[in-house]
């Protein structure tokens, strides 16, 4: 009973190292991480329990062959009486069967979850996203028959709770891997090929999500944020993003985004209602409305933004956004019209 209780707070002890409580395989926030989250305590209450067992005989025999030794004569005790002979031989083979029945246990639980994750009940209403891999960033697009309802955005995926929800990945120019641990398992993104993974929330919230195959310098900046709301919330974010970018409002507003139009920035970002047309890097018509800028790396903040449009190679070195050369006062429009952008 008091095992069962401590191993928990071992295991979590040990992997606090590996991800906080909103990038974390042992959180489950939908069906497939839920059997993922069931299978990695099966195998370590199992596991756990043969390592103790294994440690425990160790002990047990290292004090008795002590014992052993200054009981008998040493040219009695390696040869073995018939009982003890046949005691051993069926040690021995119990040992082996049990082995052999733990793992054949391990391996059926290992691929019924295997097969349970391809398997998503109902996929009637599914959501489409298609999802990018970029040097480092994630291009995000929500799919849809009505060329007017495609929403386009980047690092952040926003899903409905209790709606299954197809990610459509490739890259654009490495293999990339998209993961968000409290929803599912790795998907490879592939240049030039398809890869489809189906996730599902079954509840409200906010997931870290990281890609997880090393895809160059700044593959540890790679993260996104995957945010799970009820259905009427996710289809005012919806609406919200197939609106163009709202106008400027005063004066500093228009110059900051003369400033935008009239530099480089257009050549790779696109705003939709204006000229910025770019498509090289991520859409930025809704970017205040972000949790963090480059891809996970910072919070979207006016500071780190101007930061990070200042001197985006101090941020995340080899990074493709390019350094333009703004004078201060433009920046602060720059950043306010950025910040404008909801
Ligand atoms: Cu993209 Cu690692």
């Amino acid at each position: 009973m008091k095992l069962a209780r401590i191993l928990p707070v071992i295991a979590g002890v040990l992997l606090a190292g590996c991800a906080g409580p909103q990038q974390s395989a042992l959180d489950s926030g939908g069906p497939q991480s839920g059997r993922i989250e069931w299978l990695w305590w099966a195998f370590f209450y199992v596991l756990g329990v043969i390592f103790v067992a294994v440690l425990a005989a160790l002990l047990w025999s290292l004090t008795r062959r002590r014992r052993g030794i200054e009981q008998e004569p040493l040219e009695r005790t390696h040869i073995p009486s018939g009982a003890t002979e046949q005691r051993l031989t069926r040690t021995v083979a119990g040992a082996t069967i049990a082995t052999v029945a733990i793992l054949f246990v391990l391996l059926i639980g290992s691929i019924s979850t295997g097969r349970a994750l391809a398997e998503l009940g109902n996929k009637q209403n599914a959501l489409a996203i298609e999802v990018t891999g970029n040097q480092w960033w994630w291009y995000v697009r929500y799919l849809n028959d009505d060329a007017s309802k495609i929403v386009v955005t980047a690092n952040e995926i926003h899903i409905p709770v209790g709606r299954p929800v197809m990610i459509r990945g490739t890259s654009n120019d490495v293999i990339h891997s998209f993961w968000v641990p409290n929803l599912h398992g790795k998907r490879d993104l592939i240049p030039s090929r398809i890869t489809t993974e189906w996730i599902e929330a079954d509840r409200p919230g906010r997931w870290r999500g990281q890609c997880a195959e090393f895809c160059g310098l700044q593959h540890a900046h790679m993260a996104m944020w995957v945010i799970a709301e009820p259905e009427d919330q996710f289809e005012k974010w919806m609406q919200a993003r197939l609106q163009p970018a709202p106008e400027p409002t005063d004066a500093n507003l228009q110059h900051g985004r003369d400033v935008f139009l009239n530099n480089a920035c257009v050549f790779c970002h696109h705003i939709a209602g204006t000229t910025a047309a770019g498509q090289v890097g991520p859409d930025l018509t809704h970017l205040a409305s972000r949790l963090t800028i480059a891809a996970g790396t910072l919070p979207n903040t006016k500071g780190n933004l101007g930061g990070w449009i200042v001197d985006p190679q101090n941020v995340k070195p080899g990074n493709h956004m390019a350094t333009i050369d703004i004078k201060p006062a433009d920046l602060d429009s720059l950043l306010d019209y950025l910040r404008s952008l909801k």
